[in-house]
Parts: structure tokens; C-alpha cells; sequence
């Protein structure tokens, strides 16, 4: 059950010459230590300043719990290795949103409405029409993700995401899916296929990625549950890049499909979750050019550029969701008898860089990237819509966050300040009079 952070009896000192301020010390529920800023402008005329927000809590929340020191990961007080072993992506996806694991029946229901909501409205096809093939699917899925919410106006307005709004949540977890499938489709110039009530949420996405006019595709149960795992891995991972970007599109009160479409573009770049496209590309290269791996950390080490898929912000001694990927990616490959050649180089470069000073010093390893590819590979993804893919994991993620930031009666639009370095206040020079 989630647990009030506390405010310690203890506070923080803050010595400025001439005048100290105590500042309050909040406590999370699992013993998280946070000194509370919010009165230092008004009380002293100070800011602080922090890089990437390294060192700055942006909101408290109770969706998900990160130690990355020790490596760990929890969704709702659920470790993810326990979810990943026992759950499904849809289950999660409501233990997200809602807070607790669904009851029996209720993960049924949102099956159900997620079905109901799997068709686009037809107008949206004209939408497709309008983008190049060559449009990166990332694009497409940030502009149709905002067009759809043209197509209901009636939800523009909702400030709350309760159970009985849970066609909101459905609709947005369908249309991502579909509209995947058919930005892919016509990327390829393949006519698109509606999706298929009968099916369940993974079935109903490789049918809708894969089935051809002539032939449906019938995924084997291997491949569905890896699709379903890779999911679930990245349904959330707290205050990043791109929930980070919902939220706060979410604290102007933007609707939720401006904050998700924003989401979508915030996830898309190559330090975040385009990293996995990059990553894969990287893995690419070096066979096709049959690079040496100790040769390519080596140039790495000159920084000619980086180890994509290795590193993470928060995670400084493993990321628990790329250990879980590697061994699926191990298990699926073995199960379907693929012999990838990108995997002994995956691991080769993990190996080579597991016992290099430059790595270890910088607490970098692999992070939830480095093998998710090769997994979306096998299943017969195509890189280009990597990114893609990690977007439909994240969605229950987004809304969940979205849902936490609009219930919190204190929440207050975002807006940073800055230290200003630009120039002190000029004369207006006359345009003929500029040198
Ligand atoms: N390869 C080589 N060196 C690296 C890498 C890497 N992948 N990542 C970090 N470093 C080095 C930096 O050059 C820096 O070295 P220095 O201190 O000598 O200058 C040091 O490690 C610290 O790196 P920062 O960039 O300060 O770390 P930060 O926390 O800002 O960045 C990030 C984290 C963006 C994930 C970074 O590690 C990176 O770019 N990784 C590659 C891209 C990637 O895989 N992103 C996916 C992250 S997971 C996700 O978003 C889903």
C-alpha cells in the first residue's frame, strides 16, 4: 500500500553569509531523502540550479520505485522480476493506472474495451494518405495519437481517470497499437489489415503488423509471450525523459492525448528510447563491417561515440530489466532455432566492457536497449519502428503518471526558472547604424 512520505523533525541548514534558513527534510516510504525547496526563492531570493535535474525531485509519486544503486525495480511495490515471471502486460498496465492488481474479471474488461476501441475512425486513414512512406513511424504515431483526439472532443475535457473511465484509458492503449501497425504498413506500401476482435492485445498487433491480403499470420505462443514481456518491461520507469514530458504538458492541464503525443516525441530521441533503433544499428555495423568488439570499445574510449544501449541515468549497477531481456532473448532464440549473429557481439561488447576500467569506473552497463533488439528483431519488427514498440509499452506508464499528476490537489503548472547569462540590458542600435 503507498505510504505519506513524512517530514523529518530534522531540517537542512542553509548557511547563505548572511542568513541561514532551515529547510524541511521529507522522507519517502522507502527511506528516499528529499529537503524541500519549495519556499527558498520566496524566503531568499535564491534558486537552485541542477543540470538535467539530476538531483531534483519533481513531484512525489507512488507509481513506480527505482534503487538504482542496488539495481532495483518496482511497479507499485511489485518487483519486476516477480511481474515479469507471473503477469501479463495488461495486467500490469491496470496494477499501473489503478494501483493494484486488477481483481478477476476486470483485466478481462479492459481486454474488452481495448477491443472495442481497436478500430481508428475511418476518416483517419486520410491522415496515413498524407505521409510519405519514408515518414519515420515515430512521427506518425506522435501526429495521429494528437489527431485522434479531433475525433473525440467529448474527452478533451476529463480532469480524472477513475474505473469508470477506463475506455479513455483503453481507447489510448488501442489506437497506439493500430496506429503502429498501419503507419508500418504503409511504410512498406502494403494495404492495411483492421484488426481482429477475436484476438488478444499482442495477437491482434503482429496480425495487424504482419497478416498480408492473401495470408493471415498466426504468431507462435514463444513469440507473443516475449512480445508481451518486452511490453511489461517498459510499461514504466518513474520521472524519465518522456513521462517527465507527459507531466508536464499534463500541468497545464493539456488533455491526455496532447500530453501522450508529446510523450511520444520526447521518447523518440536517440539518448532515450530511440536508443534502441541506435543500438541495434550499432550491432548491425560492426558485423557488417566485421569490426573487431575490442576494437570498438577502444573507440569508444576515444569517445568517437558512444556504446548505445549501455548506461542509464539512475541504474549504477545494472539495469534488472536488461538482465530479465537477455535471458528471454536467450530463450526465444533458442526456442525458435535463430541463430542471430548479432547476439554473440551483444555479448562480446557486454563482456569486453564489463572488465574495463572506463565502464566500470562510470557504472556503465547495459541498460533495457541493449538486448530488447535483438528480441524485436526475431519477432520480425523492423528497426525503424523499435521506437515504436517501446512507445505502446510505455503508454500505461504515461497515462498513470498523467492521472497521478491531475489527482494532486497541489499540483501547479511547470515552469523552471533559470540563472540568465545572456546580455545585461542595451541600447537599441537603429538598423542602419548596425556595423
Ligand atoms: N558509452 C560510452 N560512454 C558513456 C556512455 C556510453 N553509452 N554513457 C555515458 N558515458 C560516459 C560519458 O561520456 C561520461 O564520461 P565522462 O565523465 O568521462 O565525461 C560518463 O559516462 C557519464 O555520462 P553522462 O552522459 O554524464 O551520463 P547521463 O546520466 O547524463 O546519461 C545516458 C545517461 C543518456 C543514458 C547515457 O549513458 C547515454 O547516452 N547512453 C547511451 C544511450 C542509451 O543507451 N540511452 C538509453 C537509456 S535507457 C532509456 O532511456 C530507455
Amino acid at each position: 500500500m503507498p505510504v505519506e512520505e513524512q517530514v523529518m523533525s530534522k531540517t537542512a541548514k542553509l548557511d547563505l553569509g548572511d542568513k541561514t534558513i532551515d529547510l524541511p527534510i521529507i522522507v519517502g516510504s522507502e527511506n528516499e531523502h528529499a529537503i524541500d525547496i519549495s519556499k527558498l526563492r520566496t524566503e531568499t531570493g535564491y534558486i537552485t540550479l541542477d543540470n538535467g535535474f539530476g538531483n531534483t525531485g519533481a513531484c512525489k509519486s507512488a507509481v513506480t520505485y527505482i534503487d538504482g544503486e542496488k539495481g532495483i525495480l518496482r511497479y507499485r511495490g511489485y518487483p519486476i522480476e516477480t511481474l515479469a515471471k507471473n503477469s501479463t502486460f495488461l495486467e500490469v498496465s491496470w496494477l499501473l493506472i489503478f494501483g493494484e492488481l486488477p481483481r478477476a474479471g476486470q483485466v478481462d474488461e479492459l481486454a474488452e474495451e481495448i477491443r472495442k476501441h481497436s478500430l481508428l475512425h475511418q476518416d483517419m486513414r486520410h491522415h496515413f494518405e498524407g505521409f510519405p512512406a519514408t515518414a519515420h513511424p515515430m512521427a506518425v504515431l506522435s501526429a495521429m495519437i494528437n489527431a485522434s483526439s479531433c475525433y473525440h472532443p467529448e474527452l478533451l475535457e476529463v480532469k480524472k481517470i477513475e474505473e469508470s473511465s477506463l475506455s479513455m484509458v483503453a481507447m489510448l492503449m488501442a489506437k497506439v497499437s493500430t496506429i503502429a501497425a498501419f503507419s508500418y504498413k504503409k511504410s512498406i506500401g502494403e494495404p492495411q489489415r483492421y484488426p481482429d476482435p477475436s484476438l488478444d492485445y499482442c495477437n491482434n498487433f503482429l496480425h495487424c503488423m504482419f497478416s498480408k491480403p492473401y495470408g493471415r499470420y498466426t504468431a507462435s505462443p514463444e513469440v507473443v509471450r516475449a512480445l508481451d514481456l518486452f511490453l511489461m518491461l517498459h510499461a514504466d520507469h518513474e520521472q524519465n525523459c518522456s513521462t517527465s514530458t507527459a507531466r508536464v504538458v499534463g500541468s497545464s492541464e493539456a488533455n491526455l492525448f496532447a500530453s501522450m503525443s508529446a510523450a511520444v516525441c520526447a521518447l523518440w530521441g536517440p539518448l532515450h528510447g530511440g536508443a534502441n533503433q541506435r543500438c541495434i544499428e550499432m550491432l548491425e555495423k560492426i558485423h557488417r563491417d566485421g569490426m573487431d568488439v575490442k576494437q570498438v570499445v577502444e573507440r569508444v574510449k576515444n569517445r568517437e561515440f558512444k556504446l548505445m544501449g549501455f548506461g542509464h541515468r539512475v541504474y549504477k549497477s545494472s539495469d534488472p530489466r536488461a538482465t530479465i531481456l537477455k535471458e528471454a532473448c536467450d530463450d526465444l532464440l533458442k526456442a525458435l532455432g535463430v541463430n542471430d549473429p548479432l547476439l554473440p557481439i551483444a555479448q562480446e561488447l557486454e563482456e569486453v566492457a564489463r572488465n574495463d576500467d572506463y565502464f566500470l569506473s562510470r557504472n556503465l552497463y547495459p541498460n533495457v536497449d541493449f538486448y530488447s533488439g535483438i528480441i524485436l528483431r526475431t519477432i520480425g519488427i523492423p528497426v525503424e519502428m523499435f521506437t515504436v514498440m517501446f512507445s505502446i509499452g510505455r503508454m500505461p506508464g504515461w497515462i498513470a503518471h498523467w492521472k497521478e499528476q491531475h489527482e494532486n490537489p497541489n499540483g501547479r503548472i511547470a515552469r523552471p526558472r533559470q540563472v540568465y547569462t545572456g546580455a545585461t540590458e542595451r541600447d537599441y542600435v537603429a538598423l542602419e547604424s548596425r556595423p
